[in-house]
């Protein structure tokens, strides 16, 4: 592939930064980063990884979001899956850029499988599986869905034509990042789900228990097997559809919440009991503002099928026997904190 000019928005993240440790592995293409913390871009350019610049700024900073979207070919935007004001700079950009070179550029944004979610609030397994094939049914979801704005002005970017938008979906994200950004102190370790889940059993003294007794499903994926997915597409821009049939769903193990939080009572070497639902004041003790959001989230359903990506040659690597032990190796290392 020729070298690529890449514009990356969230590369001190999670995911963000282990896309950059990958890119920077392939050796071909220089990387622009956006980082809003004057701490981390110096950390960032200590480093000295020869084709990586370091761009100072928020992804509101419009002046400096445009002159690096004018230089680039492919946006990987990796930071904020709800900012509708980041969202309209950035796509404000990419228009402009159109308009000047009559170039679409590619932009390669992470959103997450909330936006599936149903009302199930924990209590029930859906029968429902959704397909990242399933372009009509896609198409009808509300903007009411978590994530779906934010998705929405990236697809309505695609149509006008100044942008080819590609939409990778992750479930939950799990697993350690580690690489050379995450030893530098300078990549987060975002890994929300299973840390939740840790804490909540942990002030439980191990009992399991979730939202509504955690019955209900959600897709989980290794950091580093979405990080694979996006440089998939990135390999694949000539064949990989874009735009609304561009949804890219990132699984490969599906658990209810309740298996993780037994999980954790197992490797806390609690008796096992079944899994019970939080009481109300556990839910508001747990979840207090602004996380009491995440509660329809995590309680929803969220079942889907990642077709697209493995049609483009993904082959996830991490699997549920993976998870489990993670589940452990984070359990232990809270424990003995
Ligand atoms: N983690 C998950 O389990 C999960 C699951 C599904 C979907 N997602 C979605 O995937 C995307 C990446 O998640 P993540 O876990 O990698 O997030 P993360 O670790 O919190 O990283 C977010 C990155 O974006 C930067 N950032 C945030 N707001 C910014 C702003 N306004 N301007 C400039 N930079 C900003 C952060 O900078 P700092 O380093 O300075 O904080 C950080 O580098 C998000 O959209 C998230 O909703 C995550």
């Amino acid at each position: 592939m020729a070298p690529l000019n890449i514009f990356i928005l969230g590369g001190t993240g999670y995911v963000g930064g282990t896309v950059i440790v990958d890119i920077l592995k392939r050796g071909n293409h220089e990387i622009t980063a956006l980082v809003r913390s004057k701490e981390k871009a110096l950390a960032l350019e200590a480093l000295k990884l020869g084709s990586l610049n370091v761009v100072l700024g928020t992804a509101t900073d419009a002046a400096v979001v445009d002159s690096c979207v004018q230089e680039a070919d492919i946006i990987i935007d990796t930071y904020d899956s709800d900012n509708v004001e980041g969202t309209a700079v950035l796509l404000g950009a990419c228009k402009k850029r159109f308009d000047n070179t009559k170039e679409k550029v590619t932009l390669i944004h992470v959103s997450g499988c909330a936006v599936l979610k149903d009302e199930a609030m924990g209590k029930f397994a859906s029968e429902t599986i959704w397909d990242d094939t399933d372009v009509d049914k896609l198409a009808q979801l509300p903007p009411t869905q978590p994530h779906r704005v934010v998705d929405l002005q990236v697809l309505e970017a695609d149509t006008e034509g100044y942008v080819n938008s590609y939409i990778v979906i992750p479930g939950a994200i799990y697993g350690h990042a580690d690489n050379l950004l995450s030893q530098a102190g300078i990549q987060r370790d975002t890994d929300l789900g299973p840390r939740m889940v840790i804490d909540h059993v942990i002030a439980l003294a191990g009992t399991p228990a979730a939202i509504g007794g955690g019955f209900n499903l959600w897709p989980w994926v290794h950091v580093e097997d979405v990080s694979t997915l996006i440089l998939t597409i990135l390999d694949n821009l000539e064949s990989a559809p874009h735009g609304r049939e561009g949804y890219y769903f990132a699984e490969n193990i599906e658990i209810t919440w309740g298996w993780v939080a037994a999980m954790v009572a197992k490797y806390m070497g609690t008796p096992f009991a079944d899994v019970r639902a939080f009481t109300k004041e556990e839910v508001a003790r747990f979840f207090p503002p602004p996380n009491d959001a995440l509660v329809p989230l995590m309680a929803g359903n969220c079942r889907y099928r990642g077709t697209r990506g493995r049609a483009l040659g993904w082959t996830p690597k991490y699997d549920k026997d993976h998870l489990e032990r993670d589940v452990a190796r984070l359990t232990a290392s809270k424990i003995q904190a």
